[in-house]
C-alpha cells in the first residue's frame, strides 16, 4: 500500500487528530483520576444511629402496571416505623392508579403512616412532589419513583451519611432488573459503572450533581421546594442544595433496582430527557459560579459541562478521522471487524454512541429553548416488570 505522507500531514489531518485526542483523552483522565479519588475513606461523618424521621414521597402518573409492586416493597423498609411516612401523589392517572393503591392499602396493614393524595390536574414529576411535600413531616425527604424498588436496607443505609451537617442531600446507586437483556441494557449497565465511579470521585472531594430520582434523599433544611422551572425534580434541586452551601454525594451501598430502556427508541428517549434536565442544571451551576455563589470545585464542574456540552460535538471529529483513516488504508476496515463481533466492544461502542448523541441532540434542544417538566413515560420499562 501506498502511503501519502504529504497528504496525512495536511493540517486538517493534524486538526482532527487533535479533536480526537480531546475528545477521548480528557474523559478519560478525568474518569481515571476519580477512580483513584474514589478509592479514598469518605471524609463526612458517618453514623448509623442516626435515624431522622423521614417523608418518602412517591410521584405517580399512570402507574398501575407496577403500583401494587411498589407498595409491597415499601413495606420492607427497614426504619423504625414511628420515624417513616410515605405520601403517593397521583395527578389524575387515567389508569385508576389511585384506586388500585387505595384498595391494596385498605386491605393490608403498614407498620407506618401511608397515605395517598390527589393533585386536580397534571402539571409534571416536580410539580406534583411540591404539592406532597406541603404536609410533608419528615426532617429529611426521600424521593421514589413507582417503577423503582428499594433494597429493604437501603434507608437507613443513607440516612447514617445525612448525620454530617455539611450534606443536603445523597442519592443512592441503580441496579437493573434486565442487566443481561441485550445489547442495549448491557451498554446502560456499562454507562452507569462510570458514572458510578464519577461520582464518587466528585463525591469525596466535595458533590456530586448527577442525582437520581428514584432515590434521593434531602434534608428539609437545605430546600424550600423542588426545583419545578428549568432542570429536573433531581439535579436542578441539587444544584440549588450546593448553592446554599451544603454537600450532596453518591452513596454506593443506598441500592435500588429498576428496569433499563431495551429498545433503540426507549433508550434514546429516555438518554436525552435526562440528558436536558443535566444540561439546564449544569448551565444553572455555571452561571451561578460566575457568580461565585457555586461552592462545588471548579475543576468538577467545568469538567462536567465540557463533558456534556462540548465534547459530544467532538464525536463528529471522531467519525470523520474514522472515515478518512479508513478511505486511506482500506485494510483497517477489516482489521476493526472483531470490534463488532466482541460482546463487550460492541456494548461499549452503543453505550459511547448513544449517549453522545443524546447528549448533541439534548444540546441543541437546550439552544432552542426547550424543556420537559411534564413527558410522555417510557412503557416499555415497565412492562418488564408486570
Ligand atoms: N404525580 C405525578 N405527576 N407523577 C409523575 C408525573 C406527573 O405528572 N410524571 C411522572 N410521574 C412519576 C412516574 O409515575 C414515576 O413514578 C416517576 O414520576 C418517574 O417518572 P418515569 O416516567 O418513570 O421517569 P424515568 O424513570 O423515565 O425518569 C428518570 O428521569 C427523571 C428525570 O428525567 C428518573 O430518574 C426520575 O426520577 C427523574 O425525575
Ligand atoms: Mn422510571
Amino acid at each position: 500500500m501506498l502511503i501519502d505522507w504529504g497528504l496525512l500531514l495536511t493540517p486538517i489531518f493534524v486538526i482532527i487528530i487533535g479533536l480526537i485526542s480531546v475528545h477521548l483523552l480528557l474523559p478519560y483522565l478525568y474518569y481515571r483520576y476519580m477512580g483513584r479519588v474514589a478509592r479514598r475513606p469518605w471524609n463526612v461523618a458517618i453514623d448509623p444511629k442516626y435515624e431522622p424521621k423521614v417523608t418518602m414521597i412517591i410521584p405517580t402518573y399512570n402507574e398501575s402496571d407496577v403500583i401494587v409492586k411498589k407498595l409491597q416493597n415499601v413495606k420492607g423498609i427497614d426504619y423504625p416505623s414511628e420515624k417513616l411516612e410515605i405520601v403517593i401523589v397521583d395527578s389524575c392517572s387515567t389508569d385508576n392508579t389511585a384506586d388500585i393503591a387505595k384498595n391494596y392499602l385498605k386491605d393490608n396493614g403498614y407498620p407506618f403512616k401511608i397515605k395517598i393524595i390527589e393533585e386536580e390536574e397534571r402539571s409534571g414529576k416536580a410539580k406534583a412532589l411540591n404539592f406532597a411535600l406541603k404536609n410533608a413531616e419528615g426532617q429529611v425527604i426521600a424521593t421514589s419513583d413507582a417503577d423503582s424498588y428499594w433494597e429493604s436496607s437501603a434507608l437507613k443505609k443513607a440516612t447514617s451519611y445525612l448525620a454530617d451537617p455539611q450534606v443536603g442531600a445523597l442519592t443512592g446507586r441503580e441496579e437493573f432488573l434486565n442487566l443481561n437483556q441485550n445489547v442495549l441494557t448491557l451498554a446502560e449497565g456499562m454507562y452507569r459503572n462510570v458514572y458510578n465511579k464519577l461520582r464518587i470521585g466528585e463525591s469525596k472531594i466535595h458533590s456530586t450533581q448527577i442525582f437520581q430520582g428514584e432515590l434521593s434523599l434531602y434534608k428539609r433544611e437545605a430546600f424550600e421546594k423542588f426545583n419545578d422551572e428549568k432542570g429536573s425534580d433531581d439535579c436542578g434541586t441539587v444544584k440549588n442544595i450546593i448553592a446554599k452551601g451544603y454537600r450532596t454525594i453518591f452513596v454506593p451501598e443506598a441500592v435500588f433496582s429498576d428496569t433499563a430502556p431495551y429498545t433503540w427508541k426507549g433508550r434514546i428517549g429516555l438518554k436525552e430527557r435526562r440528558a436536558l434536565h443535566l444540561i439546564h442544571a449544569l448551565v444553572g451551576a455555571a452561571k451561578l459560579k460566575r457568580k461565585k455563589r457555586f461552592p462545588q470545585p471548579a475543576s468538577i464542574l467545568y469538567t462536567n459541562c465540557f463533558i456534556h456540552l462540548i465534547n459530544p460535538f467532538l464525536l463528529f471529529a471522531f467519525l470523520a478521522g474514522a472515515v478518512y483513516l479508513i478511505y486511506m488504508f482500506p485494510l483497517l476496515l477489516l482489521l476493526s471487524l472483531p470490534l463488532f463481533l466482541l460482546k463487550k466492544s460492541r456494548v461499549l461502542i452503543v453505550s459511547y454512541l448513544t449517549s453522545n448523541f443524546a447528549l448533541i441532540w439534548s444540546t441543541l434542544k437546550y439552544i432552542r429553548g426547550e424543556e420537559q417538566i411534564v413527558w410522555k413515560k417510557i412503557d416499555e420499562m415497565r412492562r418488564v416488570q408486570a
